[in-house]
């Protein structure tokens, strides 16, 4: 496993900082499953589900919700953090899920997928999916622009430089994100599948404009990514919550 995610002290950082889930990709997987299958919607499977910033607002869409994750310290956040009722949380590898064959309605993982030994999960998915179930895998691509007063281009160029270098010794994982999850996509058994991209860019590149609008003045830093964004923040907590808030309900 990722040793990263088995330390407390990074957990608590996740679930502090991290952007909550996107409203609209949780819609988007529903969407698809009442499309492909329809209702009811019992069970839901959110691998690699971390604190259960997916779980939670998965949860009120079906009967029952479990997240699985590998990570004591992840799932220890999650469990503090969930009041929902349906929702499960169990210690378990995305390749050996302890779910029954043909069980569950939706398979998803946020963020999480391209940590997995890819074969041997696709066959869980495969085997744990009812008839028409669907699998979700979504994630971000770290692309880098800087907005800085009047020399964003100069800084996008450097860190554009930098990162070229350092990708040179990248991991596999990386290799998967950056790839757009070409890999995993092609690895579904499934003769039906779908790929989408840039869901949000088209809201993001208003984004643009924050250098000037109201909390331009705080960003001294900003990444864009397809349900996320992290920055480097100069103004207090409090406004970073402000600013959270704004993203949110300006999906
Ligand atoms: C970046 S976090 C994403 C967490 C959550 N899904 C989200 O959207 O915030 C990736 C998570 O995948 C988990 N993970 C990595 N490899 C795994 C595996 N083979 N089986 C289950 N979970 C795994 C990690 O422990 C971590 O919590």
């Amino acid at each position: 496993m990722a040793l990263i995610f088995s330390d407390t002290e990074y957990s608590a950082h996740y679930q502090k900082y991290m952007l909550p889930a996107s409203e609209k990709m949780v819609q988007m997987m529903l969407s698809y499953l009442i499309t492909k299958k329809g209702k009811p919607f019992e069970l839901a499977v959110d691998v690699g589900c971390g604190t259960g910033r997916y779980t939670r607002p998965v949860a009120p869409h079906f009967e029952k919700v479990i997240g699985l994750d590998i990570s004591e310290s992840q799932l220890n956040k999650a469990r503090r953090s969930t009041s929902e009722k349906n929702v499960l949380y169990h210690t378990s590898p995305a390749e050996e899920m302890p779910l029954k064959d043909a069980s569950v309605d939706l398979v998803f993982a946020g963020l999480a997928a391209h940590w997995f030994i890819i074969d041997k999960f696709m066959q869980e998915a495969a085997r744990v999916l009812k008839p028409g179930g669907c699998l979700a895998l979504h994630a971000f691509i770290p692309i880098f622009e800087i907005q800085y007063q009047d020399v964003s281009e100069t800084l996008t160029a450097i860190i554009t430089e930098t990162m070229n270098v350092l990708f040179k010794y990248r991991d596999k994982t990386s290799d998967v994100m950056n790839n757009q999850y070409r890999e995993l996509f092609e690895a579904v058994p499934f003769a039906d599948k779908q790929s989408y991209a840039n869901i949000f860019m088209g809201r993001w590149k208003e984004a643009y404009n924050w250098a000037h609008g109201p909390f331009g003045a705080n960003l001294v830093l900003w990444k864009r990514y397809i349900d996320d964004v992290l920055c480097v923040w100069r103004a207090s907590e409090e406004d970073l919550v402000k600013f959270k808030d704004y993203l949110n309900t300006n999906n």
